[in-house]
């Protein structure tokens, strides 16, 4: 494995490949071990034996304005309380006190433009915009406990948003760009939000596409919004309301550039960001302030070894390649990394824009030493050739993630042969948008990795997998994940909406246990591989989706009747949506409705969730009492066998769709 991996190419790759294949595990390299942060396996006996002293003593490495006096309050299950009579800023803990500490030359952000402009930020420049920012939405009416909505790509500005919320205690509800001005409306009616900050238009590969505007067309009726700020990114022409828009450039010029960090309560909301569920209705997922940024602080610096707090040659240069708008930017590219005072990179691009190698490009450029991104980009990537990376010198690079969807080996074998040349332990970090911060991962110095399981639970947390039906903890096999502990960072509650809170989460195997939403297997190391969702969420390039959410869009084009969507297995995007659609009366669907529909997914939620096939049937396999079954529709787009059809109200539907499935294979060839 030590070989120059400029050499691998082509065939000699894939049988390298494939020989590892044959290793069932991988021990942390002696030389990473010795030089980690953690080390010593004892650890998760330690924080096993008095979790709450585990997660005190990480509360402890955050500057508090005033200690709490109770660890965790879990008197009335599953509204739990963490740090309570603490008071605290995340704003102050990630930006102040690295300033006063004396380092506030240290660069934060590296952010690289699409057209390659570049702009290092300090931590006291920062600091000053954040003050800034802070001060201007004040002088806008924004009051602690006001929910801001923020609809920016990846630019300095969106960091300097949310921390600017955070510094004053409004908790914000950023949206991912890939989603449409609809589905921003929506999420900004949900949480009423006060303000909302989208940006003037977006860079997408090479050119720029307008949203201000598209905000406009939505926004309208939205009573609760008072304000819209824009940023002017592009210096695209929009259209400006006189007494609700403002320019975001213009508020700060004016504000006062002191804006002391407000002391909140450890529990007061951060942040609302919304996700998908069983239903059409996204959910609104709650964080609060002390558990949040203790669980991502303590799990980016122990997952991800992270060093150099003091600077010099051995400091990390850290880069997560997700975007900011999923949790995974919110916990990992914003409030961990800053809270550690690392130094980050920031790409405003694509994967494959202007070329495919450009990733690459980047960590030679910027020295990068942790690399954090999903299996769909390194899928990607071993598409596009191992010729792109090997172009490169990525020698600076010590440490790999992954995140967002289970990796299959041959994708994490590339990842540690191809782009960390063997000397890299990978990180395959399993959460959720609910758990706010890793849940299960190895820890880099110690754990024995296996390729395609996030290996065990970090210290402090406590998983199982559940029997499905009597809710026993299986000890090797397959079953429901659950969390059976509390752990600061958990989602404390669904936005207005708690008795749905209490259902999807805590109603299955009682209100102190976390039902996860996953499928796992425990193998007889007590490893865990997460198999996928059991509910029906799909996950389509690590970006999460509800078929419902899906069919409900597809049925607001005019021609259709009925629609199911499912999510069928892809080589590069991990899931794809597949719709079966039903036309009203005689309509026959051709090229031109599938073009309609598609658009229609584009304009309701976002482009990410157009379905990749559309299959036109007269009617879908429903059950006597009119419940669709997904589960064979599933089969019949995976090509299995069907299973028992006896309850259907017209099994002759199934034989119809296999029809249809078969003519489709035929014509992709
Ligand atoms: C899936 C993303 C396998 C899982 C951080 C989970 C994973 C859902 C992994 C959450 C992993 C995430 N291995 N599956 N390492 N990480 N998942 O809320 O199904 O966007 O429930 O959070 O992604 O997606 P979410």
């Amino acid at each position: 494995m030590a070989e120059d991996p400029q050499s691998v190419t082509g065939a000699q790759l894939d049988a390298e490949l494939a020989s590892l294949l044959q290793i069932e595990t991988f021990d942390p390299p002696a030389e990473f071990r010795e030089q980690a942060l953690l080390n010593d396996p004892g650890i998760y006996e330690q924080a096993a034996a008095d979790p709450q002293a585990w997660w005190a003593a990480q509360a402890g490495e955050l500057d508090w304005f005033q200690r709490w006096t109770r660890v965790l309050d879990d008197d009335d299950p599953p509204f739990y309380k963490w740090f309570t009579g603490g008071t605290l800023n995340v704003s102050y803990n990630c930006l102040d006190r690295h300033v006063i500490a004396g380092r506030g030359e240290r660069v934060a952000f590296h952010w690289r433009g699409e057209g390659g402009s570049e702009r290092d930020i300090t931590y006291a420049e920062l600091l000053a915009e954040v003050e800034r920012c802070a001060s201007a939405l004040k002088d806008l009416g924004v009051r602690k406990g006001d929910v801001v909505g923020i609809y920016l790509p990846m630019i300095p500005e969106v960091v300097v948003a949310m921390l600017a919320c955070a510094r004053i205690g409004a908790p914000h509800n950023v949206v991912f760009g890939g989603f449409s001005a609809e589905a921003v409306r929506e999420r900004m009616e949900f949480s009423e939000a006060k303000v909302l900050i989208p940006v003037d238009g977006a860079a997408r590969k090479g050119r720029t596409a307008p949203v201000k505007d598209r905000v406009d067309e939505v926004m309208d009726d939205l009573e609760s919004l008072e304000k819209i700020v824009v940023v002017q990114s592009k210096g695209t022409p929009c259209q400006m309301r006189e007494g609700r828009d403002v320019y975001y450039e213009q508020i700060l010029a004016d504000a006062d550039p002191v804006c002391p960090a407000e002391p909140l309560d450890a529990e007061h909301p951060l942040y609302i960001l919304y996700t998908s569920g069983s239903t059409a209705k996204p959910k609104g997922i709650l964080h609060t302030t002390g558990g949040y940024l203790t669980g991502v602080s303590a799990t980016h610096r122990y997952v991800f070894d992270l060093k150099g707090e003091e600077g010099g040659s051995s400091s990390d240069v850290y880069w997560c390649a997700a975007d900011v708008g999923w949790v995974t930017g919110h916990s990992y590219i914003v409030y961990g990394p800053l809270c550690n005072g690392a130094t980050s990179v920031m790409w405003e691009g694509a994967p494959d824009y202007p070329h495919q190698g450009i990733w690459w490009e980047i960590v030679e450029r910027y020295r990068v030493s942790i690399l954090y991104c999903a299996p769909t980009a390194i899928r990607a990537c071993i598409k596009w050739g191992a010729q792109w990376p090997n172009k490169h010198d990525l020698s600076s690079l010590r440490l790999l993630g992954s995140v967002g969807e289970p990796i299959n080996p041959k994708a994490w074998l590339w990842y540690h042969k191809v782009i960390g040349s063997g000397r890299c332990p990978i990180v395959d970090t399993w959460w959720q948008t609910e758990t706010g911060a890793i849940m299960i991962s190895p820890l880099p110095g110690i754990t024995a990795t296996k390729p395609g399981s996030a290996t065990r639970p970090l210290p402090g947390v406590f998983a199982e997998v559940l029997d499905e039906s009597s809710g026993e903890p299986i000890r090797e096999g397959q079953g429901l994940l659950v969390l059976t502990q509390p752990w600061p960072s958990m989602l404390r509650t669904l936005y207005k909406e708690e008795e749905r809170f209490i259902d999807t989460y805590f109603r299955r195997f009682g209100r102190e246990t976390y039902l996860v939403g996953d499928a796992a297997r425990r193998d007889a190391d007590g490893y865990l591989w997460v198999i996928g969702r059991i509910d029906d969420v799909v996950n389509v390039s690590g970006h999460r989706l509800s078929t419902a959410e899906v069919e409900s869009a597809i049925v607001a084009h005019p021609d259709v009747a009925e629609a199911a969507v499912i999510g069928q297995h892809d080589e590069d995007t991990g899931q794809a949506i597949v719709a079966f659609v039903t036309l009203q009366g005689e309509l026959e669907g051709d090229a031109d409705t599938v073009e309609g529909i598609r658009e229609t997914v584009a304009e309701r939620i976002g482009k990410f969730a157009r379905p990749r096939r559309i299959i036109w049937t007269d009617d879908l396999p429903k059950t006597r009492s009119g419940k669709i079954m997904r589960r064979l529709l599933r089969d019949i787009a995976e090509g299995r066998a069907l299973g028992d059809v006896t309850t259907l109200r017209d099994p002759a539907v199934m034989g119809q769709l296999q029809e249809r499935i078969g003519e489709l294979r035929a014509e992709e060839g």
